[in-house]
């Protein structure tokens, strides 16, 4: 018998968009906060730079706001972007009220880095491992709140709809999620539910997040009829750690912001050849000029040199970074560090509005899984955490004032696992995981073309069938689930690319080298699309 649960709000994703919305709505109702891993699972744990607020007289709302335009490359929503920056400081206030420390000056003050396309000091930081202060610090309230429920090692499979009498619509009314635990699949029942599920990186070969980042919540909600907006543009970091052994570790683009200098294998300085701010430069300008000149040299990588600065400012600064280069053998007050571009960050997502609503009824999306018209056509660095906390508070802000009038959830079928059986080959999971990854990163990666593109999207379109044709006759996996979304939210990322007749921002084609006059998002609308009833689409 399938185990069934009921709660007021099912908040799936447990980083920093979703403890921030469970928090702000415990006590208030019920919630269940479902994460694949642990709490701590996810990309926020590894966040290393910081998190952008205006916070300094001499900075403002309107310099932050430009350079979020700029870095997007005519992209961005303006609207979106100044409801993001100007909840900078709340959101800031919020989080300390949680927990989260702050580096400070011997003052007494938070000290203030710098990344790329910064035009001030302006990110709040805990050494380089701002990540482990905002995760730590919210998982522990989560943990002693009596009003969360915590589902650890759950992950959702499909969400579960009705239709109410006399409606149209169809109402997201929980999940499907698998124990993995058990390998049970049960029934989660709730009235709003919320994805937070993070990005999907882990569709591209080398990247700098962690392995659950296979966009699960993007593909689950096109699934049940979401649109989804901007796949395109996949933010490469400049520099993660090139290194036989080091798996997915990022080199923070702080170091830059501190005075970091890129250099060819000869120790040329080559960025000032390719952009004014030079090793300040937006994220996907400096990534595409490490990519020319790695291909232009047949070089391994690139290298990152610090070693000009006192160690004491290095220990201070960047006592994570050092401690797990020196692991590596490598230390940065004495070597360079070879980095190398690697996939980061998925700017587009599910389309949502401020509030963090979607177009299936009573589901919102936050965190990196959601299109909010932030980011344009390339990432402010540090401005995702910032959209984490002030997306999650304005959706808990929405579903607080709405939950009441929702009626609690009717009978849903529940999981049926008679007709499939346990797989005696999952080798066949092993080796499309690699293979989506591969050729993902060979024709979909840094420098695009439509010819790759065309051969990318077949070889999904292939992968695709065969993951369905497993996915119906064996019983659900771990593995399996982030595969099926894995190639799904490859294939969005194809199919939008393709779509794009112009390079800007992170996507860049041979084939459209120019950028458009005309600024236009790619929204794609799946064929089972929720809302029937849009007259004007927000966007246009
Ligand atoms: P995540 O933190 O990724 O959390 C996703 C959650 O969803 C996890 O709990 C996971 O278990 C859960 N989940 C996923 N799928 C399922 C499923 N099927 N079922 C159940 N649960 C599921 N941004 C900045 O602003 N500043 C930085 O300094 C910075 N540094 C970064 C450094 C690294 C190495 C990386 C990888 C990213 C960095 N970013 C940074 C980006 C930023 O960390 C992320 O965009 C942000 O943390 C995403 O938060 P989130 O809450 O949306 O998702
Ligand atoms: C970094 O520390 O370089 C990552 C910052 C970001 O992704 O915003």
């Amino acid at each position: 018998m399938t185990r069934n649960f009921y709660h007021d709000v099912l908040v799936i994703g447990s980083g920093a968009a979703g403890m921030t919305l469970a928090l702000q709505l415990a006590g208030r109702y019920s919630v269940a906060l479902l994460t694949k891993g642990d709490l701590t699972a996810g990309s926020t744990w590894n966040a290393q730079g910081g998190i952008a607020a205006v916070s300094e007289a001499d900075d403002s709302f309107t310099a932050h706001i430009r350079d979020t335009l700029t870095a997007g490359a005519g992209l961005c929503h303006r609207d979106l972007v100044a409801f993001t920056v100007e909840r900078g400081p709340e959101a800031i206030a919020w989080l300390i009220e949680q927990g989260v420390e702050f580096s400070r000056d011997a003052d007494g003050a938070h000290h203030l880095t710098r990344e790329g396309g910064h035009s001030h000091r302006r990110i709040l930081h805990a050494a380089d491992a701002t990540g482990r202060a905002i995760s730590g610090a919210l998982a522990e309230r989560v943990t002693e709140h009596p009003g969360i429920e915590v589902f650890q090692q759950h992950l959702v499979v499909d969400l579960t709809t009705q239709a109410d009498a006399g409606s149209r619509h169809l109402r997201c009314n929980g999940a499907y999620v698998l124990d993995a635990a058990t390998g049970e699949v049960c029934l989660l029942q709730a009235r709003t539910v919320v994805l937070a599920t993070g990005g999907a990186s882990k569709a591209y070969l080398y990247t700098t997040n962690p392995d659950g980042a296979s966009g699960d919540g993007i593909a689950v909600a096109w699934r049940r009829g979401c649109r989804v907006a901007n796949m395109e543009f996949n933010q490469f970091h400049p520099t993660c750690l090139f290194h036989p052994s080091a798996k997915s570790f990022l080199i923070s683009e702080a170091l830059r912001g501190e005075g970091a200098h890129l250099q060819l294998p000869d120790g040329t300085r080559f960025m000032p050849g390719f952009h004014p701010d030079a090793e300040l430069a937006p994220r996907d300008i400096v990534a595409r000029a490490i990519d020319h000149e790695i291909k232009r040299l047949g070089a391994d990588c690139v290298y990152l040199d610090i070693r000009h600065k006192p160690l004491a400012f290095i220990e201070e600064h960047f006592p994570t970074l050092r401690a797990q280069c020196l692991a590596f053998g490598i230390d940065i007050a004495r070597q360079r560090i070879p980095v190398v571009p690697a996939a980061h960050y998925t700017c587009g997502g599910i389309l949502t509005d401020t509030r963090g609503r979607t177009d299936l009824k009573h589901l919102y999306a936050v965190g990196e899984c959601a299109f909010t018209g932030l980011h344009g056509a390339n990432r402010l660095a540090s401005n995702s955490l910032l959209e984490c906390v002030v997306f999650a508070t304005a959706a808990a802000a929405d579903i607080a004032a709405v939950l009441p009038d929702i009626p609690v959830p009717s009978f849903t079928k529940p999981w049926d696992a008679s007709r499939v059986t346990s797989s005696d080959e999952d080798v066949v999971i092993s080796h499309n995981w690699d293979e989506v990854r591969r050729f993902m990163w060979d024709y979909v990666g840094i420098v695009r073309t439509r010819k790759r593109l065309e051969r990318a999207q077949h070889r999904v379109q292939l992968l695709q069938r065969e993951i369905h044709e497993y996915y119906s006759n064996y019983r659900v996996s771990r593995d399996l689930l982030e595969l099926r979304n894995l190639a799904m939210a490859a294939e969005l990322i194809i199919r939008s690319a393709l779509l794009r007749k112009e390079s800007r921002g992170l996507h860049f084609t041979l084939d459209y080298p120019d950028q458009s006059v005309i600024a236009k998002d790619t929204i794609l609308v799946p064929m089972n699309f929720a809302n029937q009833e849009l007259i004007v689409d927000k966007l246009d």
